[in-house]
């Protein structure tokens, strides 16, 4: 079926990321592996910029976070303390026929038999999500670690290194952005759900009893983070756990949803975990992990509110939001879908391009002195581009999203100006090239 113009869809989507380089298919030249994905040069820098914003806002411009960067692979005992190793699995099924596995809580109560091929499906059986893998040379269970499948106990066992080292007090937290790994069952969905991906979490340390007005605060502010740099308001939800799909540690969970082709999926959760993981690991490793409370003298476990989002789905979540198709007239008077990706700026992975309208001789080295003066800050990414025609330069700069397209035509030789074209509103003008560097700065950085 032709998909209807203008309505951004999954394939529409995958097609752009591989065509101008966002994202491809992992492994590709042998047939791929199954739910993982490679950023290319575009996507990289979407993603970088994605976690810097994320880092800066949490860090930089407050005084109560501080950051950490854990290692992947932990003791084994973390994953018996963090109740992992006991309970972190799905239910899977399995058809007897084809032998597709599927998660069982996924499919429709009334469903009996195999989705893909109507095959008789085996009883549920839990599955554990953690990835092992072996220290060492002996492959045997003395040797066996996991693939940590969240950041956060990295911060959990390291709470007492950072409380003495940065003398915070609390409320404070850690914050942390790296890999985590879960052996998914139900895979697909582009990189909504991976086996390998990227988690940005906070661990925020609190009073007992002030949680609840913490956990309140996190889930606005992150909500609000997110419509901020441009999800549409209409596009978010947030929507409190029922009792029985809270997570073991979980008093509370508010997840950020968004709303997806396929309907609202999870964009970020926000726990409050409690002291269940301070407690847990000052039980299983015999270290004492409470915090001396100077007002009362005394000493108490704090309470952790968690706000913990995927970079992966959030970079998914801005492409799909920011994708559209307009109707725009051609110089014949035709009309043309244009597509664009209308990312806020701060989250665009090329800044400008530089655009000489022809390859002449003599417009190719004013065209490179514009992209020295400003690449020369070091503050942006910049793109030079002189193949094809100005149209298709533009098409392809709106298609990565690109804010502005600084062009350099013939007149530029004569007065020193180049035109300069808003990715959004497509409206032109005219400035001095020594005004560049400012003008961008005011425009990409205010
Ligand atoms: N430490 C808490 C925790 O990990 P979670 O709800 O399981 O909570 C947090 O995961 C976020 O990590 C999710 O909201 C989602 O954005 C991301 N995430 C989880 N599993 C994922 C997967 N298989 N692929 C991509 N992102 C995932």
């Amino acid at each position: 079926m032709p998909e209807s113009p203008g309505v951004v869809t999954l394939d529409k989507l995958v097609s752009l990321c591989k065509r101008r380089g966002f994202i491809f298919q992992n492994s590709e030249v042998y047939g791929g592996l199954g739910s993982s994905w490679d950023y290319g040069p575009i996507g990289v820098e979407l993603k970088r910029n994605l976690k810097e914003l994320w880092w800066k806002d949490n860090v930089y411009r407050r005084n109560d976070i501080v950051g950490l960067d854990a290692a992947i692979l932990m003791h084994p005992k973390v994953w018996e303390a963090s109740g992992h190793l006991e309970g972190f699995s799905d239910p899977m099924t399995e058809c007897k026929q084809c032998n597709h596995r599927f998660r069982s809580d996924h499919l429709d109560a009334s469903t009996t038999s195999c989705p893909d091929c109507g095959g008789e499906l085996t009883e549920p059986r839990q599955f554990n999500l953690m990835f092992k893998t072996f220290i060492g040379p002996a492959e045997d269970t003395a040797n066996t670690v996991f693939l940590r499948p969240e950041t956060a106990q990295g911060m959990f066992v390291n709470f007492q290194n950072v409380l003495n080292s940065s003398r915070k007090k609390l409320p404070f937290g850690i914050a942390q952005i790296g890999k985590s790994f879960r052996n998914e069952i139900t895979r697909g969905n582009f990189i909504f759900r991976t086996r390998e991906f990227e988690q940005m979490e906070i661990e925020f340390f609190v009073r007992p009893g002030t949680d609840e007005e913490w956990h309140k605060w996190w889930s606005r502010n992150r909500f609000d983070w997110y419509t901020r740099f441009g999800i549409r308001v209409e596009n978010l939800r947030m929507r409190e756990h029922e009792k029985d799909e809270l997570a073991h540690y979980a008093k509370a969970t508010t997840d950020i949803e968004y709303q997806f082709p396929w309907g609202w999926g999870e964009l970020e959760g926000i726990a409050n975990r409690t002291d269940f993981d301070l407690r847990r690991h000052s039980t299983y490793s015999g270290e004492d992990l409470h915090y001396f409370d100077e007002e009362s003298g005394s000493h108490l476990t704090p309470f952790i509110i968690e706000p913990s989002g995927g970079v992966d789905r959030a970079i998914l979540t801005f492409l799909m939001d920011s994708y559209c198709e307009e109707s725009v007239p051609t110089n014949s008077g035709k009309l043309e879908t244009r597509v664009v990706l209308k990312l806020h700026p701060a989250l665009a992975p090329v800044k400008a391009a530089i655009l000489p309208l022809s390859r002449n001789e003599s417009l190719v080295p004013l065209s490179k002195s514009v992209l020295e003066s400003v690449q020369s800050t070091g503050k942006w990414n910049i793109e030079f581009d002189d193949a094809q025609s100005i149209g298709r330069r533009y098409r392809r700069c709106d298609e990565i999203g690109v804010p502005y397209c600084i062009t350099v035509d013939f007149q530029s030789l004569e007065d020193n100006q180049v035109t300069i074209r808003d990715r959004d509103s497509m409206s032109q003008i005219r400035v001095p090239i020594e005004s560049l560097p400012t003008l961008l700065s005011e425009k990409l950085d205010g």
